[in-house]
């Protein structure tokens, strides 16, 4: 039933390039996104006047990657929020507004009161939902399934990766009805997405140096994660997969952020991962992370095919292959899954079922 892998995690990280190969071919007819049967006409995309995203954990990360690429491409104002803030604030919503709200089990209490709050509002809602007939599956007005199959591992991967898709695709289709964007544009963003399952197979091949890296760091007590922007929101996931299956205390921050507070904690030996697939922002986290390095971290930086002059400042790097950089993320989620993986195999820890957490918190 582990297709020959050791533990789900690891199979389901394999699956990722059929988890969006599925989910966007759900959606291409013709070469062009086809939303049709999601209730959204041209007319009410053009009204759209907010986006709200509201997830937790992982799926919220994807809401945050989303806000950046939505906004950027079609223009929209987009909130992400975590849904259990969301419930209990009176949040403010227009007629005009969608409500998107993100889950692979369909049944996250706090994700469900905050679909249920906002079509008591009478705002429009979307969820992204991964199984089938599930709570916020039958509940929200419309649903952009993500088909990524079970997933078993209390982790998630490719449910993950499927809603990074999903919220793409909306982001393109809704900056092409709202004349953002290109003809041209439009289909060479649709043709880049249809390359990212290819280029997350090749980054797979190379997984033993990550498995070799990762175990360096099994006795680890803290690690950072830095980045700007797309980069950001890849450091929550990357620090969640991580804290989550191999108990080692780690942190995201916005780089920019270090200096308000946090590198405080920087001392001899810390490691800090540096993400850079965002080239307008390269130079600005570079310099946050030679800041860890006189501090004594040593540093690991995650990056793009090209971009060998990282390798002046980080002991040791990664490389993903180039693609739009609006969708950098998935394939920078990859390298971080597995070193969350590998160094909780290192530290010889239940990877699946890690302690204190259920794959479908259904109470608050
Ligand atoms: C982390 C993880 C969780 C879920 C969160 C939401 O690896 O799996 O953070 O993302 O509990 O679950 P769903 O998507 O089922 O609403």
């Amino acid at each position: 039933e582990k297709g020959g892998y050791e533990h789900f995690m690891m199979k389901e990280i394999h699956e990722q390039p059929k988890a969006i190969l599925d989910t966007m071919n759900s959606k291409i007819k013709d070469g062009r996104i086809d939303l049709s049967d999601m209730g959204l006409s041209e007319e009410d995309i053009k009204n759209i006047s907010q986006v709200f995203i509201v997830a937790c954990g992982s799926a919220y990360h994807t809401g945050v990657v989303t806000q950046y690429v939505m906004e950027d491409l079609a223009r929209i104002p987009v909130r992400v929020e975590l849904a259990s803030e969301f419930r209990y604030r009176r949040p403010i919503l227009n007629k005009n507004d969608l409500v998107i709200v993100v889950s692979q089990s369909g049944e996250t209490a706090d994700t469900l009161a905050g679909l249920r709050l906002a079509k008591e509002q009478g705002v429009k809602t979307l969820g992204i939902v991964n199984v089938v007939g599930s709570s916020i599956a039958r509940e929200a007005d419309n649903v952009f399934y993500t088909l990524a199959g079970p997933e078993i591992a209390v982790a998630t991967t490719k449910a993950y990766s499927a809603q990074l898709i999903a919220g793409y695709m909306l982001s393109i289709e809704f900056a092409r009805v709202r004349g953002e964007i290109t003809e041209e544009q439009y289909t060479g963003y649709i043709t880049e997405l249809q390359t990212i399952p290819d280029k997350i197979g090749r980054i797979l091949e190379d997984k033993e140096r990550i498995q070799w890296f990762a175990a360096k760091q099994a006795n680890a007590q803290d690690i950072f994660f830095v980045g700007r922007g797309i980069d950001y929101a890849i450091c929550l996931e990357g620090s969640l997969k991580l804290k989550e299956i191999s108990y080692i205390h780690s942190e995201a921050y916005a780089a920019g952020e270090l200096k308000h507070g946090t590198i405080s904690l920087i001392e001899d030996g810390i490691l800090v991962i540096g993400v850079l697939t965002q080239p307008e922002l390269y130079e600005k986290t570079i310099s946050n992370m030679v800041e860890c390095k006189s501090r004594g971290a040593s540093l690991m930086a995650l990056t793009t095919v090209g971009n060998y002059s990282i390798e002046d400042t980080a002991e040791f790097t990664v490389y993903v292959p180039k693609t739009d950089e609006h969708f950098a993320a998935s394939l920078a989620v990859v390298p971080l899954q597995l070193l969350g993986y590998y160094v909780s195999v290192a530290r010889g820890l239940d990877v699946d079922k890690p302690r204190n957490l259920a794959k479908s918190v259904t109470v608050e």
